[in-house]
């Protein structure tokens, strides 16, 4: 898998709290160092009944610190945070993220947070009922207004039994935030980036619509990866299972009609749009006011009509944004994007072959090549869509923003 950074020369501490996940945070220490990372670890008392210090101390080739009080040599681990490129704590547990809200330093760990100059990341894994415990939600609304990166944990089987969301967030997710906090943060400043996500859904009745397999998880990685990099994001989303991203703002929709409503609101003040979203291209004629009886039907035949391409449609009456779209093809993937990119009038496509295994729609992962108005053309493999987006906004800034000085054309 191609990473757009690797870590090499970045120094990095990684605190490990007292959840039955701590030994994941084994795992993620190797994925650091081999990616370069200098790792230094911070236990808590509670985190070295899960896993022994030993364990992080041969991996990572350092002593492991546990106890603010254990010798003068462990206070020179408070130095750690000031030169650190950034902090990641995974595991982290309730408690520990009541602490680091509120301020209290009473083990080595939240102290160091409280001197921390860099960015921070928080992988957070507890029992369902606690993370959605209002004192749970009100400590990491308040991390994450302070800047710190809080991120999701996932759903799924936890220690208890249940089935809910609390499981440490995957090691992936844990490394595209550590990447992203590592980019050049504040590129995107200044810009106001309109992004569509996910699928549309054109209803047939009350209780039937017509969509596709689209989750969101593009779009959504996009509006991420600009909000990240500094940029004021809208998010435009049809029905996804995805939790809206923090400090974006997100208009949900339903239909491509809602869709179009909301993008016509918001691109006249947008710098740019990039268009993720697989709107229908087609919807019933009629949506039916009750729910279609079978009554002994033996085929029920709808007439579908076609929907307004909002793309071409804000293509036409841009005045100086950048417009970006994608193309789903299942065959001749760049040819058929190249049509679109032209006969919609676009600065860039990106093209994705959505028959290809691993990526395209639902997956965690994609590979694209971006196709641009002047005849560029990028290749970006396949990995996780989160590292994609950020390639993909670096691909907008060479050659949209600052484009190169050379004239040619698509073929
Ligand atoms: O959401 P995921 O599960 O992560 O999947 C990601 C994705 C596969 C949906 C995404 O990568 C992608 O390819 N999105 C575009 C899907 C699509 O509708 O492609 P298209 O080739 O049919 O459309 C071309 C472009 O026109 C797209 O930017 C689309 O948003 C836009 N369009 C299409 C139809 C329409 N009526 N209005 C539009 O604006």
């Amino acid at each position: 898998m191609q990473s757009p950074i690797n870590l090499w020369g970045k120094r990095l501490v990684l605190g490990v709290t007292g959840s039955i996940a701590a030994y994941k945070a084994v795992g993620l220490l190797r994925v650091l160092a081999r990616e370069g990372a200098a790792v230094s670890v911070i236990m808590t008392q509670a985190a070295t009944k899960f896993v022994t210090p030993l364990t992080f101390e041969v991996l990572s080739g350092r002593r492991v610190a546990t106890d603010l009080f254990e010798s003068h040599e462990e206070m020179a681990h408070l130095a750690l945070s000031e030169q650190a490129h950034a902090i990641i704590v995974a595991p982290a547990t309730a408690n520990f993220m009541a602490k680091a809200a509120l301020g209290l330093a009473g083990d080595l760990l939240s102290t160091m947070l409280l001197n921390a100059r860099c960015p921070v990341i928080v992988a957070p894994a507890m029992d369902g009922d606690m993370w959605t415990h209002p004192t749970v939600v009100q400590h990491v609304q308040a991390l994450r207004a302070r800047g710190v990166v809080v991120l999701d944990p996932e759903v799924g089987p936890l220690a208890s039994g249940q089935i809910a969301q609390g499981r440490l967030p995957a090691e992936s997710r844990i490394l595209d935030a550590v990447h992203a906090s590592l980019i050049s943060q504040r590129d995107w400043q200044g810009q106001r980036v309109l992004v569509s996500a996910g699928p549309t859904q054109e209803p047939i009745d009350p209780v039937r619509f017509i969509s596709n397999r689209s989750s969101g998880k593009m779009g959504y990685a996009i509006a991420e990866a600009a909000r990240d990099r500094g940029a004021e994001v809208i998010l435009v989303t049809g029905p996804s299972a995805l939790t809206p991203p923090p400090r974006v703002t997100t208009v949900p929709v339903n239909t491509a009609s809602e869709m179009s409503d909301a993008l016509n609101r918001h691109f006249p003040t947008a710098t740019i749009l990039i268009m993720a979203a697989a709107v229908a291209d087609f919807r019933p004629k009629m949506t039916a006011g009750q729910k279609l009886k079978k009554q002994g039907k033996p085929e029920l035949v709808l007439e579908l009509e076609a929907t307004p391409d909002i793309l071409a449609m804000l293509s036409a009456r841009r005045t100086s944004q950048i417009v970006i779209g994608f193309a789903a093809e299942t065959e001749q993937v760049l040819s058929h994007a190249k049509d679109k990119l032209r006969g919609k009038g676009l600065d860039l496509i990106i093209a994705n072959d959505v028959s290809r295994a691993g990526g395209g729609f639902g997956s965690d992962d994609n590979a694209v090549v971006i196709l641009s108005a002047s005849g560029e053309q990028k290749v970006l493999g396949l990995m996780p869509k989160r590292r994609l987006a950020d390639e993909i906004l670096t691909a907008v800034q060479e050659l949209c923003l600052f484009p190169p000085r050379r004239e040619s054309f698509v073929e």
